[in-house]
């Protein structure tokens, strides 16, 4: 049995995570798991009734539970960074979520816009730090609204913070890796830094990773990238890369372009993950106002979300089960991944993969 907390969130949250929790129940019954969700309505809507976000008294609560699974956060009528700040950064920090994981994989059937590149080709994955950097809120604004106003947001790493998430990456690349999938003779973990520029912050990142690579992991293949190069990797020659491991606002910013690569926002799904605590599970896109209940918004990114949720609470099988069946509808039934252009609704969508996982 696991409780899972269910936060739909804005805009079209709710209808993906709707479609994420009938696939979710569909395998529970086929593999002899129990889900007990609860439902938590923190978002835009809520915010602009109440004035409150995620209140500390709803972490505690979030404390509680197995896993969480959310939606979408972000409201056309609430000023940027109000609810990605009060409820998305809040949620990963006041829970310790260090890792965001988020896999670039490009399911067979899927239109990709990189020339000559399939399912072989792009299938790598980005552990992206997710509590440090520039996201911590550390800086400020002197002299502000004047002509010599100055903003300075710093980013912040400590060794501690950079050591779990390598030691996270580099046992992620041993269990998952390439070589381990037998999908070649190694693994390989690629830091992604800016080692030329950000000298402070990645030269601890880099000479960490040697350390600990040298000391604890010397089957797993190292190499270092600065971040504009894997940008252009990423396009160029993704089969290059097996495990990504970077900083939280590289790891923002190249997992977009990831996503692009894979099918778009309606297929791209993450983990915010503690691995000794509660961990989240999301659609990587956002809130996707214009296309709110309509029916055709594209829930494999939230019903991804849920597969990834059950592999890390150890349900293996039952994660495999969902992928596979994903991996059917892309190939066998959707025209394209694109909101309204799938050749089914939202929730038909939920039941081609929902009829296959119960197959
Ligand atoms: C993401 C989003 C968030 C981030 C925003 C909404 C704060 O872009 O999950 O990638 O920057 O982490
Ligand atoms: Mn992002």
């Amino acid at each position: 049995m696991y409780k899972i907390a269910v936060m739909p969130g804005d805009g079209t949250g709710p209808e993906v995570t709707a479609e994420a929790v009938k696939v979710l129940k569909t395998a529970a019954t086929k593999f002899g798991f129990q889900v007990d969700l609860t439902e938590f309505d923190f978002g835009g809507e809520r915010y602009k009734r109440t004035g409150e976000t995620l209140p500390d008294s709803a972490v505690e609560e979030l404390r509680k539970f197995d896993a969480i699974l959310l939606g979408a956060i972000g409201h056309p009528d609430v000023a940027p960074g109000i609810l990605e700040k009060g409820i998305l950064l809040k949620a990963r920090f006041a829970l310790d979520q260090y890792i965001n994981l988020r896999p670039v994989r490009l399911y067979p059937g899927v239109e990709c816009p990189l020339k000559n590149k399939g399912p072989n080709e792009i299938d790598y994955v980005v552990v992206r730090e997710n509590t440090g950097d520039a996201y911590t809120g550390t800086g400020g604004f002197t002299m502000k609204g004047t002509p010599h106003e100055v903003a300075v947001q710093t980013a912040v790493y400590s060794r501690h913070q950079v050591d779990r998430c390598l030691r996270y990456a580099f046992e992620y690349a041993r269990k998952h890796g390439k070589k381990a999938r037998g999908k070649g003779d190694k693994n390989t973990l690629a830091l992604c830094g800016k080692t030329n520029v950000l000298t402070y912050i990645y030269d601890l990142w880099e000479r960490a990773f040697h350390e600990i690579g040298k000391a604890e992991y010397p089957d797993i293949t190292r190499e270092y990238y600065h971040v504009d190069a894997t940008c252009m990797w990423m396009v160029k020659n993704p089969e290059w890369f097996d495990v990504i491991v970077t900083g939280n606002l590289f790891g923002d910013i190249i997992t977009d372009l990831g996503a692009i690569t894979q099918g778009g926002m309606g297929i791209a799904a993450g983990g915010n993950i503690n691995p000794e605590g509660v961990s989240m599970f999301e659609p990587i896109g956002g809130s996707a106002p214009k296309y709110t209940g309509k029916g055709v918004i594209n829930p494999l990114a939230a019903i991804c979300s849920a597969q990834m949720m059950l592999a890390t609470l150890g349900q293996e099988k039952a994660a495999d089960t969902i992928e596979k069946a994903v991996m059917y509808v892309t190939a066998n039934k959707l025209k394209s991944l694109a909101a309204g252009k799938m050749g089914y609704s939202t929730s038909q969508v939920g039941d081609l993969v929902a009829e296959k996982v119960a197959g």
